[in-house]
């Protein structure tokens, strides 16, 4: 059977074709998890992109979670020349429009994380979890972009962020957005220990779908944590997380004693601290500027750490004039 998934527009038409290599990628990374693994092509039909594959007839359990690509608007089979839409199997749990609302300088374009998101899931052994017990944490999450995209799909998601007006202004639009839409919650706030003293504060908001949900106990979480990364392992338990996803800053930042510290040393202590967090199996998704980071050192850190690199294709793409992005992709084995 042919599909033509016809992907979202982008007005940039430089940026336009960053994003027809990663949906190409996102796609056959699914398909190849899903057991289905086939040539993507990109074409376009009535001058709008589309990606098309021919597969077996795809069931219901193929749909759901090919509908959760994050650059598909539309997908549909093609026969005889028609094109009949597929319905999509994968409402957003909450808002679709919760990660999106809040929009700030340095945010990272949420279409690109929730592609990070799908390839993570793509690349681990979680494919087959169900959404409510899925665990995607950000561990440099800035106003928590990924760990609301976790929380649309359905999944719990946790953040960890230096910055603490970063970490406020997620949480007062996290409260404000679940207070406006009248979204069932509960929200508390408690002191992480690191090292025998207090190393974090964490706001932990657990909510559901439904009333009726909330009432059964059949929630979903999220966590936003001000700390430092490189205390991952303390702030959040070992192997407690199926996938971690984040936006490494793009340039030079501050190390914790008030020196300056380059993203090198600061992945470098993280990077180990993230390997434990992570369950066996789990994947790590984490997107950088080629400008100020090496993929050969970003490589080094994650394998030294114990990571898998996962092999895809050229990944790196424009985003302007001071980024140019790429992606690396890492697993913690199951062994
Ligand atoms: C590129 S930004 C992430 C942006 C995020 N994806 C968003 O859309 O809001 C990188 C973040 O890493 C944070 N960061 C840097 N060093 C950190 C550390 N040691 N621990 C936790 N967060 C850190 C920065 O404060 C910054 O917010």
């Amino acid at each position: 059977m042919k599909y033509a998934f016809l992907l979202y527009p982008h007005q940039n038409i430089r940026y336009r074709q960053s994003l027809l290599t990663l949906a190409r990628q996102e796609l056959s990374m699914t398909l190849e998890a899903l057991g289905r693994g086939c040539e993507v092509r990109d074409c376009e039909m009535g001058g709008a992109p589309f990606l098309i594959f021919d597969a077996p007839k795809l069931t219901q359990r193929d749909i759901r979670m090919l509908s959760q690509i994050a650059s598909c608007y539309v997908m549909f089979t093609m026969e005889d020349g028609q094109m009949v839409p597929v319905e999509s199997e994968h409402p957003n749990y909450i808002g679709e429009d919760l990660p999106a609302l809040l929009k700030y300088k340095g945010k990272t374009n949420e279409m690109f994380t929730d592609t990070m998101l799908t390839m993570a899931l793509a690349a681990s052994d979680f494919m087959p979890v169900h959404d409510s017990q899925l665990i995607v944490c950000d561990p440099m999450a800035g106003r928590g972009t990924t760990a609301m995209l976790a929380l649309r799909r359905g999944y719990h998601g946790v953040g960890v962020e230096i910055a603490k007006p970063e970490v406020k202004e997620a949480c007062d639009y996290m409260t404000r957005y679940l207070e406006y839409h009248r979204i069932k919650h509960k929200k508390t706030e408690s002191t992480l220990t690191v090292r025998g003293k207090a190393g974090g504060r964490e706001t932990k908001f657990v909510l559901s779908d439904t009333a009726e949900h909330f009432k059964d106990g059949d929630t979903r979480t999220l966590r936003l944590i001000q700390g430092d990364t490189r205390d991952a392992a303390a702030l959040l338990r070992s192997q407690s997380v199926h996938l971690m996803v984040t936006d490494i800053p793009y340039g030079v930042q501050k190390g914790t004693a008030g020196k300056q510290d380059s993203i090198g040393g600061t992945l470098g202590a993280a990077m180990p601290a993230w390997h434990d967090v992570l369950k066996p199996g789990g994947a790590l998704a984490l997107s950088f500027n080629t400008h100020v980071t090496k993929r050969a050192s970003l490589e080094a850190l994650a394998q030294a750490a114990g990571f898998e690199v996962v092999k895809t294709p050229s990944l790196e793409h424009w985003v302007e004039q001071a980024i140019n992005r790429d992606v690396l992709l890492a697993k913690k084995p199951n062994t």
